[in-house]
């Protein structure tokens, strides 16, 4: 790799991660976009087809810039990467797969506006009182139960009390309503691409196969159908290298969940946590249950290794230990 972006050696540790699903862990500005940029120009080095790469990135931006910056690595091959956020992917995805669902192809995407209008529609067919419940209400309700792939047939089977059951309701013919119109709102892009994954084999094997290389940065900020979508892609390989923050999503955005961090392991069988400490660090290659310098100096954040403690995460056992 041209040596244009300088690595200190942890983070080389983790670019060259030779396989298999890694997740890194470090705090805010400690370089975990540019270790995920790194390694996808790595990757790309090594004669990986950069058909086979896709990079889920939190904004247009940061994906626009680490295109930019892969592309000044590499070159060319930088513009076939498929690197976007969750929604732009979503959308590719289901532009050349919409059939199967159902959908016309050239479906519309559903801004704020138009959801406001499709729930006052709602409200009106519905005949609910004015005042009894309020657009942004079921929106914000809708959305929630879409990030974690609640359908309107199971929010209405747990809902209890007359509200719950008229939100569900609601829920029900707002879904009809964007049917009618060919027309999809943000979550139904993430939420429609992991039925597609999950109820068409064919598809599955087709996206998981066409992208052996999933790549996430700001992982803490995923919610579970997020989850889901990259764990569907990743479903015939595990070639999943996330990077992540386990302070940040505290103040994550609404429905990321940091349960996708603490589960990583478990839904990624065999893998590796690399923890890029701010301070001095020694490496070890593998499980270091043996390690003296762990017991002596625990990491800086037990919340993670509380539940993903280093001999869980060891077979493949990468381990940063601070010093
Ligand atoms: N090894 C390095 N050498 C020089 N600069 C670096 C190095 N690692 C990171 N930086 C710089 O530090 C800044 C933060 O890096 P980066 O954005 O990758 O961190 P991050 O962990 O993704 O941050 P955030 O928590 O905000 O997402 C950037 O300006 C980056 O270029
Ligand atoms: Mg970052």
């Amino acid at each position: 790799m041209r040596p244009d972006l300088h690595l200190n050696p942890e983070q080389r540790a983790a670019v060259e991660h030779p396989g298999g699903p890694l997740l890194v862990v470090a705090g805010a500005g400690s370089g975990k976009t540019r270790v995920l940029t790194a390694r996808v120009a790595w990757l790309l080095e090594r004669g990986e087809p950069p058909e086979s790469v896709l990079a889920f990135t939190f904004t247009n931006r940061a994906a626009g810039e680490m295109r930019e910056r892969i592309f000044g690595m590499v070159g060319e091959p930088a513009s076939r990467v498929w690197i976007g956020t969750f929604h732009a992917t979503a959308v590719r995805i289901l532009r050349r797969e919409a059939r199967r669902l159902g959908i016309p192809p050239g479906f519309t995407i559903y801004d704020r506006e138009d959801q406001e209008k499709a729930v006052a529609q709602v409200l009106k067919r519905l005949e609910l009182p004015e005042g009894l419940l309020r657009a942004p209400v079921i929106l914000g309700r809708i959305s929630d139960a879409k990030s974690a792939l609640v359908d309107p047939a199971a929010m209405a089977e747990s809902a209890v009390s007359p509200h719950e059951k008229r939100v569900a309701e609601c829920y029900a013919a707002y879904q009809e309503e964007l049917r009618r119109n060919a027309a999809l709102d943000f979550d139904d892009l993430i939420a429609e691409c992991v039925g597609l994954l999950r109820d068409h084999p064919e598809s599955r094997a087709h996206w998981s196969g066409r992208f052996r290389h999933v790549l996430v940065d700001e992982y803490q900020d995923t919610n579970h159908a997020q989850f889901r979508l990259v764990e569907a892609l990743a479903s015939t390989h595990g070639e999943v290298f996330a990077v992540g923050d386990d302070d940040q999503s505290i103040y994550g955005w609404r429905g990321a969940t940091l349960r996708n961090v603490l589960d990583f392991e478990h839904a990624f069988p065999g893998a590796g946590l690399l923890r890029l400490l701010p301070a001095a660090f020694f490496f070890t290659g593998t499980s270091s249950s043996s390690s003296s310098a762990l017991s002596a100096s625990p990491p800086a954040r037990p919340r993670f290794s509380q539940t993903s403690s280093s001999t869980q995460l060891g077979h493949r056992g990468l381990l940063l230990v601070q010093v």
